[in-house]
Order: structure tokens, then C-alpha cells, then sequence
């Protein structure tokens, strides 16, 4: 760690310097981050260069790829089974490959995350290898017991993937025992009781953060710590892990953010921003995702306000990561303690295209009993096949979802393809390795002529067009005095979705209505003849009108 500190000199030094003077970084409006596989984005590393001009002109802050470290051969859960902390995987480039573009990054004003995917190892990764060869040195990086002590654990772990990876442990004989192995069995989890795991990792930390990565992605952060007699997810040594390597990140690259990914509840997900002292200075709002789409399958903006009230206990110093889709399914059961069992399977039979639903979503397995989570892309879910028209419903819901997150205090996450309405991708059922795994339906490769479209009537287009809206209205948050926390507001009807900000000079209330019918509603007070941000329009006095599926941005007098 020391010797990390004094050698971060030039460039990242600065980096530095510019952060630790700038406590309000977080908060600052209008950061989207874009979330994508390198290779469906962009071919490799160098391709993704040439395509920061797209990036930046929509809105673009951060870069948020998927895994790019060197991973197992074969089927590696889309990258998460890495083989190497330090080396890229060579079909996206080289090391200097990524070094090129955080440079290139910088100069644009933008800056790169990184997976790390640091609760397991592919099992050929040289720690895991060294181990099977005996070696009891790296044998204690992994978590090895016998059967009878795997079948009883098992009894008190809730699986991940119970239909293709059931259970959480693999027989090894090489290891004499059976691997904790959390998700597919090629994916070792590391033993973070014994701290040298836990400085490997920071080392790897450290030694990213020298290639000019600004943000790391903890990928699978509930699963780090393992206590019996509990589910071993969102253990407060788990949220001490984090805080450690926080600490340490803070002495040798301050500027460099970790952000959680723990797909849980907010009460589980917000110790991860840290106790005591620090811990990710980001995490995914996965609960307001989740209820998001749960409130405009009901058309009843009622578990929308429970979940965002929760996330209100985060500290100041952290910043929620809002988004509407990702790589991974929708896990209904991350509402279990907002929502009735009745509620999350009936959520999941919708999205999953069940009875009378527009979804074109497709249900994901769950252990039984628990409603099955779901796949889809974002205009999938809402509805849209390929080709719809721009004024269906679906292409209105989708904007509706994008613009109600897009108004959240936090950073606002695309993820690739949503901004052109992309669809599902059918075409992992033929290819062996993804044939297994549903979520590679939300995976498609970017659509390049339909993200160049230029009929600007075509839904991609409308899309397109909307969420650059998105992006700069909220980057102009700022500059209107307008910020805080987003607290949900009852404002009558069950379906009209809204919340206010009310943290700066002016007062933003986001207001949304998630039924196919137009609404009338009484604004609240101090918001009487405000602007509409998005349209850029001034509102009558007295009882407005929502139009099905509408959003407005309505900024109240300073
Ligand atoms: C995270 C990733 C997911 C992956 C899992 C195991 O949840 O987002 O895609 O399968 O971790 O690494």
C-alpha cells in the first residue's frame, strides 16, 4: 500500500488532488455511467475507443464494462471466472490496450470502472491451481470441508442458481473435500478469513487502480464472509471487508470509488457505504429498480414509495447507482420484505409474459417456493417488439422508466442498448457455451445501424433522443439549483408515481403516470405554474393532466 502511495505520481496524483478537494463529487449532477460487454459493445478495447464519441454525446461519464480481466476458458459466466487479476482478456486487448483508454478517458473527462470480481476465482487461476497441486498455502485461500459439513451448510444457504449450479459447495478430490463454490462450480470462492486473501486482493486493487481505473465494481460483495448457522450474505465482516480495502484505497488512490454490488434490500445494501468509517462510496438501488418495475406492472406507485423511503438512511457521503436494467435477472424476492409473497409471484408471472401482461420477459430459475426472478431487455419487459412503432405504449413506458430514475439523487446507469430499445437476443439458446444461462436473453450485441438511425421517427431514434434529453437536464440540475435526496410523495391516485427533491434552491418534483390512461392531479404546494424541465414548458395553474404513461420534470419557484 505504501509502496502503491509514493509511486502514484503524475496524472493520477492529480486525479487525486482534484478529488480530495471536491467533497461534493458524488452529489454532482448528471454523471451517467454506461454499463456494457466490451466485446458485444464494441468488438475489443481498441474498438471501444472509437466509439467514446458516441458515449460522450450521450451524456456518458463513467465507462462501466462488464469483466474484462482474462478469464477461465471455455464457459466463464460472462467473464465473471477470472484467471488472471492482471491481464485483459486477450481477445479485448492488452493491459496497455486499457491504459490507452483511461488516458484517453481523462482527456475527455470521463473515467473508467472495473469489475473486480473478488468473492471467487475461476478454478484455473494459479491461487486455485497451486492448490489442487497440495500446496496448503493457496489451499487456505479457498474454503474446502467435507460432505457431511457441505450437506448441512447447504441446508442453511439459499442457492443462486438452484435448476444449473444447485447447492454451494463441489466435490474436488484433488482438494480432498468439497469447494465452497457460491455460484457455478468453476467459480472458487476465496476464504477471506484468512487475511491473506484479503491483501491479494487489495493488491490487485492497487495494482489496477495504477493503470488509471477510477472506480472498481465488488462484484458479489454479500457473499465475502461465511459464518454457520446463517445464509452467509450480508454479514458485518463482509461490510468490514469493504471498509478495509476502502481505508486502504484512501491512503494509496483517494480518487478511486468502490461501488457494491449487492443485489439486495436496502436495509442489507446500505451498511455497505460503511459504519464507522467509510466503506463503497457507490452501490446499486437495486430495491428501487426491483419496485419500479413491480409499481408499473400494478399501475400502483405504492411499493415504489415504501422501497425509496428506505433508501433515504444512506450516508451523505455515499451516492445510490439507479438504473432499469442490467446484465443480470430482476430478483423479485429483493422486495420479500417490502412486498407479500402473493405480490412477488404475481410481479414474476407478469414480466415473465404470464396471463394478461405486454411483457416479453422470461422467467429465471429460483429456488422453490420463491417467485422466479426475471430476464429481459428493458424494451422486452415493457413490451416493444422489435420494429414498434414510436407512439405504442411500450416505447412510452420505457421512457417513463428511464426518466423517473434518470430524476433520482444518485448517478444514473444505461445499460447498453436500452437507449435505442433494443430487444431481446434469442440467439444464445444455439450457442453451447450461453445455452444454460437465460440472462444471456438481455445480452444482445449492439445494434450500430439502428444506434445510427437517423429517421427520426423511428422508435430507436425517439429513445435515442429521449434519454440525451435525460442526460442533459439532469446534468443542468445543478446549475438550477435543484438537488437533496428524492423523497417519494402520496400525491391521491395509486397510479401517479411521484417524489420531490427539495435539498437546494429550487424544489424538483418528478411525477409519473404509470396507467395507460390519462390522469388529472392537484400539484402540491410550491409547485403551482412550474416550468416542466424535459418539454422545457410551463405548467397551467390549478389541476393538471397526465397523458398515459406520461413524466414531467417540474421544477418549483427558488
Ligand atoms: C454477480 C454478477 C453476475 C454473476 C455473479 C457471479 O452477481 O453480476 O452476473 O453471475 O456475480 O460472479
Amino acid at each position: 500500500m505504501v509502496e502503491a502511495a509514493e509511486n502514484r505520481g503524475g496524472h493520477l496524483a492529480a486525479l487525486d488532488a482534484a478529488w480530495e478537494v471536491d467533497p461534493g463529487r458524488l452529489s454532482r449532477s448528471g454523471q451517467p455511467l454506461y454499463s456494457f460487454y466490451v466485446d458485444r459493445f464494441a468488438g475489443n478495447l481498441k474498438g471501444l475507443r472509437d466509439r467514446l464519441d458516441y458515449l460522450q454525446d450521450l451524456g456518458v461519464r463513467w465507462l462501466h464494462p462488464l469483466p474484462l480481466l482474462k478469464p477461465r476458458p471455455g464457459d466463464s459466466d460472462g467473464g465473471f471466472a477470472v484467471a488472471d487479476y492482471r491481464s485483459i482478456d486477450p481477445r479485448l486487448g492488452s493491459m496497455a490496450d486499457l491504459e490507452t483508454l483511461t488516458a484517453d478517458l481523462q482527456t475527455r473527462g470521463m473515467g473508467l470502472f472495473l469489475d473486480v470480481v473478488c468473492n471467487h476465482t475461476a478454478r484455473e487461476h494459479p491461487w486455485a491451481e497451486r492448490a489442487r497441486q497440495g500446496d496448503p498455502v493457496y489451499r487456505d485461500y479457498y474454503v474446502v470441508v467435507d460432505e457431511a459439513e457441505a450437506r448441512q451448510r447447504d441446508s442453511e444457504l439459499i442457492d443462486v442458481f438452484p435448476d444449473t449450479a444447485p447447492g454451494s459447495f463441489t466435490p474436488e478430490p484433488e482438494m480432498g473435500g468439497h469447494v465452497w463454490t457460491t455460484f457455478y462450480p468453476f467459480q472458487w470462492d476465496l476464504n477471506y478469513a484468512n487475511p491473506v486473501v484479503f491483501a491479494e486482493m487489495l493488491e490487485v486493487l492497487l495494482f489496477l487502480a495504477a493503470r488509471g481505473v477510477q472506480g472498481f465494481r465488488l462484484d458479489s460483495a454479500p457473499f465475502l464472509w461465511k459464518t454457520q448457522g446463517t445464509t452467509c450474505r450480508n454479514l458485518p465482516q463482509a461490510y468490514l471487508l469493504v471498509e478495509a480495502w476502502r481505508a486502504a484505497l484512501s491512503i494509496a488512490a483517494p480518487s478511486v470509488m468502490l461501488l457494491a454490488e449487492a443485489i439486495e434490500s436496502p436495509a442489507d445494501v446500505i451498511p455497505f457505504f460503511g459504519d464507522r468509517s467509510a466503506g463503497c462510496d457507490l452501490a446499486y438501488s437495486n430495491g428501487v429498480m426491483t419496485a419500479l418495475w413491480a409499481a408499473l406492472a400494478d399501475q400502483d406507485a405504492g411499493i415504489f414509495r415504501l422501497v425509496l423511503a428506505d433508501t433515504s438512511a444512506k450516508p451523505a457521503r455515499a451516492a445510490w447507482v439507479n438504473y432499469v436494467r442490467c446484465h443480470d435477472d430482476i430478483i423479485w424476492n429483493a422486495l420479500a420484505g417490502h412486498g407479500s409473497p402473493d405480490d412477488l409471484h404475481r410481479w414474476s408471472r407478469f414480466y415473465g409474459g404470464q396471463g394478461e401482461s405486454y411483457s416479453l420477459g422470461q422467467s429465471f430459475q429460483a429456488p422453490p417456493g420463491v417467485a422466479a426472478s426475471t430476464n429481459g431487455m428493458a424494451s422486452a419487459l415493457v413490451g416493444a417488439p422489435a420494429g414498434s412503432e414510436p407512439g405504442t405504449p411500450a416505447v412510452a413506458r420505457l421512457k417513463l422508466l428511464y426518466s423517473v430514475m434518470f430524476g433520482l439523487d444518485g448517478l444514473p446507469l444505461i445499460y447498453m442498448g436500452d437507449e435505442i430499445a433494443l430487444a431481446n437476443d434469442l440467439s444464445y439458446r444455439e450457442d453451447p457455451e450461453r445455452a444454460g444461462d437465460g440472462r444471456w436473453l438481455h445480452r444482445p450485441a449492439m445494434d450500430w445501424s439502428l444506434a445510427l438511425e437517423r429517421d427520426p421517427a423511428s422508435p430507436a431514434a425517439v429513445v435515442h433522443g429521449h434519454f440525451r434529453k435525460l442526460a442533459q437536464t439532469a446534468a443542468d440540475l445543478d446549475g438550477r439549483g435543484i438537488g437533496g435526496p428524492a423523497c417519494p410523495q402520496d400525491l391521491g391516485p395509486p397510479e401517479v408515481l411521484a417524489y420531490v427533491r427539495s435539498g437546494g434552491e429550487r424544489p424538483l418534483l418528478v411525477v409519473a403516470n404509470l396507467s395507460d390512461h390519462k390522469v388529472s392531479i392537484e400539484l402540491p404546494t410550491g409547485f403551482d405554474g412550474a416550468e416542466d424541465l424535459l418539454e422545457a414548458s410551463r405548467m397551467t395553474t390549478g389541476p393538471i393532466t397526465l397523458p398515459a404513461y406520461g413524466c414531467l420534470w417540474l421544477a418549483g419557484a427558488a
